[in-house]
């Protein structure tokens, strides 16, 4: 996969992207945005439940990059669902940001009512205020209903990926549905020891790499984008450094054999699930 990849409606979109979830901290986020726009990233993924838009945006600015050169994604969060919330959601996040334009708008959660978010997202998405619209957490079969159902294809899925759950024919649908896959929770967010997983360590050792390195590496040659998280400059860096090699077949096939086939997140059929999430509401 190249540095780049070309969504269904033209626009291009980074394969590598920064993700900024779990750094509430203004100071703290605003330093690993800044840290990762220096090192190479040109995509960084944010949500208004993250509640950091702002550090982002002011990163944004000070980092002295041109605005075009840079993919924003953020996300609508569940209490806004609905037309006209979506309407007021869209706009709030702009501000937030203190951009005129959002490159990658997702609805975050497939919870409420999400067709009349969506129909407020393509609005968006003509006047230009939304440059390319997509959904996270949408199973294929709901994707499929609200790609039927609605005028504007998602851009793209950005759904639970890593090791333990590669979900091959979910990510098969969406390239065959031409919807980029993007991958959230990359590394698990460190669990069941990821780091140090010794079939991943054996390829890794194999090209002077690191495990967190081959776990992007495998992701990216899948066709799908990735966007870990670290707030240290050193994983910052390291996370980057996975254009230079490439994993063979056979060593993409023992990556694909980790797969455990289970959510470590939770699971969007359990009710409970449903029940929690849409629960939850931000002060933004
Ligand atoms: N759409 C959704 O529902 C959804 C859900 C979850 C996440 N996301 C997006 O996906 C992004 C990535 O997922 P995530 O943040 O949940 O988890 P992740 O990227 O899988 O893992 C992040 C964790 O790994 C550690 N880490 C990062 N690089 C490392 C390295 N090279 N070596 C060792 N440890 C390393 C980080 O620690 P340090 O920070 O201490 O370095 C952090 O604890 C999020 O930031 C967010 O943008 C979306």
């Amino acid at each position: 996969m190249d540095k780049k990849i070309t969504l269904n409606n033209g626009i291009e979109m980074p394969t590598l992207g920064f993700g900024v979830f779990q750094i509430p901290d203004y100071d703290e986020c605003k330093r690993a945005v800044l840290q990762a726009l220096k090192n190479g990233y040109h995509l960084i993924d944010t949500a208004a439940a993250y509640l950091n838009e702002g550090a982002v945006g002011d990163a944004i600015r000070e980092s002295g990059i041109n605005r075009e050169e840079i993919f924003v994604t953020t996300k609508l969060w569940v209490q806004d669902a609905g037309y006209e919330n979506t309407q007021k959601a869209i706009d709030a996040s702009l501000k937030r940001l203190g951009l005129d334009y959002i490159d990658l708008y997702l609805i975050h959660q497939p919870l409420g009512d999400v067709y009349g978010s969506w129909r407020a997202m393509e609005d968006a998405y003509k006047t230009g205020k939304l440059k390319s619209i997509g959904v996270a957490n949408f199973e294929n079969d709901r994707l499929q209903d609200l790609m039927m159902h609605n005028e504007i294809k998602p851009a793209v899925d950005q759904i639970e990926l890593h090791p333990f759950f590669a979900q091959p024919e979910r990510v098969q649908w969406l390239l065959d549905n031409d919807i980029v896959p993007e991958a959230w929770g990359p590394f698990a967010e460190g669990k069941q020891g990821i780091f140090t997983n010794p079939t991943i360590k054996k390829i890794a050792d194999n090209h002077g790499k690191t495990n967190g390195q081959v776990i992007l590496r495998w992701l990216n040659q899948r066709n799908i984008v990735v966007i870990p998280k670290s707030v240290h400059e050193s994983r910052i860096i390291e996370n980057s450094q996975i254009f230079d090699f490439e994993l063979s077949a056979k060593e993409m096939e023992q990556m694909n054999s980790l797969d455990e086939g289970v959510s470590l997140f939770g699971n969007m059929s359990n009710p409970e699930t449903v029940k929690q999430l849409g629960n939850v509401k931000f002060n933004y």
